[in-house]
């Protein structure tokens, strides 16, 4: 590692670290060119840094839309950069693929944020991977460009998806960019050190221009800004995370899951994720907004219901995938819960501030869960924790994470998944108090019960 280091800085630019993965190593070991990103060296200019001292990297990257086959990367800068990710399977990063911000044609010149996605990846793997940063110290026109010398971060590592993967997970919501909570929020899921972490919406409040999206997601003020440089976010929007005029652009920040990970009729979905950690099937879904379309709050321009009968074409499919239907346990993560024990509670078809739960999804989606088994779902949305135990009427269960308040009933949490002798084991920490608000354990699915 520190001779790719030297190496690197040697070099000057990350171009060299393309030609180091590619060339002189590549006479012992081939490298593995998994990507169809990947730089190769020997086409690519390696410029001169002609501005040194020049920084731009503000916080550690935050790996994003895990896949069994795909990784994404972003991390936030401070000017205008270009930059790559350096990954392998080994934490010397030997034979190292290098992956360009931006994909294809020219890539990335952005003063906020650069993003990666890693493909080609093996399921079930733990690869090392480091991102390098090119600063773009000066820029007069496309001809007269200078650059600064790349700075070179720490290696971090992830497990990709997969069968054979701890199915651990940690679920945080309803953070509303309240600092003083999410500090702690990120201490606790680094200390249980799962898997991937589910940020189940309401990550943000009202986003009106790109830099507070980077603040909340690349470069939160906590002191563990590498919150998930090591595990990957499972991001499922909440109701806030559609407020604002900005925040239709989120996908520069937190990126849409892969077009490969579904058909092509499904190519629009890019919230929804199903991927397999261990025994669990995780199921992603969006509620969207709280309040219906014709709501004259959003002057004609919501168009969520469409939306939320498109996903239940794709989950409909999502559930008799062989490797969802083949998993002992079904969890299904949305925003807004799909259940409440006082119907009436607003649920999202009446002129009311909020709803309480999400009555359509719940029709569209319910009669799914209960014909795949889905053992519980996990919301938020309510800023208060609480169970609902399954019924006869609603086979599937229902956790509701807290929230951003501190008293009783409004406290944050986070809701650990893992399976214990046997069983999917829930565990709802209480961040504030630093107490387990409730546990919740759940059977394999009836089929794995040998019962149908
Ligand atoms: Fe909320
Ligand atoms: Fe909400």
């Amino acid at each position: 590692m520190e001779l790719n280091r030297r190496s690197f800085l040697a070099g000057g630019t990350l171009f060299a670290a393309g030609a180091l993965a590619g060339g002189a190593q590549a006479e012992a070991s081939a490298p593995r060119k998994v990507s169809p990103y990947h730089a190769r060296g020997e086409e690519t200019f390696t410029p001169k840094p002609v501005a040194r001292g020049v920084r731009r990297v503000v916080a550690e990257p935050v790996l994003q839309c895990p896949a069994p086959d795909s990784m994404g990367v972003a991390w936030a800068v401070s000017g205008f950069a270009n930059g790559a990710v350096e990954f392998a399977d080994n934490p010397q990063l030997q034979n190292a693929t290098t992956v360009r911000c931006g994909g294809f044609g020219m890539t990335a010149f952005d003063d906020q944020a650069l993003q990666v996605r890693l493909v080609g990846l093996r399921p079930g793997t733990r690869y090392w991977y480091r991102t390098i940063t090119t600063p773009i110290a000066d820029y007069k026109n496309s001809y007269s460009i200078r650059m600064g010398e790349p700075e070179v971060g720490d290696v971090h590592s992830f497990v990709t998806p997969g069968e054979n993967v701890t199915a651990r997970f940690c679920v945080m919501n309803d953070t509303h960019e309240n600092w003083k909570q999410f500090g702690p929020i990120v201490e606790k899921i680094l200390a249980i050190k799962p898997t991937v972490i589910v940020w189940n919406g309401d990550a943000t409040n009202t986003t009106e221009e790109k830099a507070r999206a980077v603040e909340t997601f690349l470069n939160p003020p906590v002191a563990r800004k590498d919150y998930a440089a090591d595990i990957p976010i499972l991001f499922t929007n909440g109701n806030h995370d559609y407020r604002g005029k900005w925040i239709r652009h989120l996908d520069e920040v937190m990126m849409p899951r892969l077009p490969s990970e579904r058909s092509s009729r499904d190519w629009d979905l890019t919230r929804n994720f199903a991927i397999r950690l261990g025994d669990v099937a995780m199921v992603g879904l969006d509620t969207g907004e709280d309040k219906p379309d014709w709501h004259p709050k959003w002057m004609g321009m919501a168009n969520f219901s469409p939306y939320r009968k498109a996903q239940t074409v794709w989950l409909k499919e999502t559930l008799a995938r062989p490797e969802i239907d083949g998993a002992p346990y079904i969890v299904v993560f949305c925003h807004i819960p799909l259940f409440d024990s006082y119907p009436e509670a607003n649920p999202g078809d009446r002129l009311e501030n909020w709803a309480d739960w999400q009555k359509e999804c719940a029709d569209l989606w319910g009669p799914l869960f209960a014909e795949h088994g889905v053992q519980v779902v996990i919301a938020a949305h309510m800023h208060r924790y609480r169970f609902d135990p399954a019924t006869a009427d609603r086979p599937w269960a229902q956790i509701v994470g807290g929230g951003p308040g501190k008293n009783p009933w409004n406290f944050p949490t986070v809701i650990e998944g893992e399976i214990v002798g046997g069983e999917l084991r829930l565990t709802c920490h209480n961040v504030l108090t630093g107490k387990v608000a409730g546990r919740h354990a759940f059977k394999p699915r009836f089929r794995f019960l040998g019962l149908a």
